[in-house]
């Protein structure tokens, strides 16, 4: 008996697309997407949120600027521009080695929750 569930445990754990939804699936890997959630910085809809403030010193006035630094809007970019943006390499946003089949299940579950 004991063989037979080391033999099971591999189908439960790689073929959870038989035991959860498209839309759960996308939610999971938004949330949660191997390491920092999008949803941190692009927000539970993914229309972005505010991650933090930076202050410089102007040089003629030598007063304090606030620059506020926001997860951009993603909800309006096409899968081909979203498949791009995550592989690609920015300066805040963290690099990810999600395959082609993840950032469209994240974008499907993105273009549903604001239909
Ligand atoms: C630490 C914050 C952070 C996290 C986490 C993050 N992003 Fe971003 N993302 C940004 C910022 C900021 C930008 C704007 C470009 C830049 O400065 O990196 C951006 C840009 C983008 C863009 C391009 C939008 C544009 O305006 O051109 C897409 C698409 C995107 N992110 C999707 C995702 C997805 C999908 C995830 C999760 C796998 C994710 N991001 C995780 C901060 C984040």
């Amino acid at each position: 008996m004991r063989i037979l569930l080391l033999f099971l445990l591999p189908l439960f754990l790689f073929s959870k697309q038989d035991f959860i939804s498209d839309y759960e699936y996308g939610a999971m890997l938004y949330e949660n997407p191997r390491g920092i959630g999008c949803a941190e910085c692009h927000g539970a809809n993914g229309k972005g949120v505010e991650i933090g403030t930076f202050y410089t010193t102007d040089k003629k006035t030598k007063k304090k600027v606030a620059h506020e630094v926001r997860g951009s809007d993603i909800t309006k970019k096409t899968l081909n521009e979203t498949i791009a943006s995550v592989n690609n390499v920015h300066d805040i946003m963290p690099t990810y080695s999600l395959t082609n089949e993840e950032v469209k299940a994240i974008y499907h579950y993105i273009e549903k929750k604001n239909k």
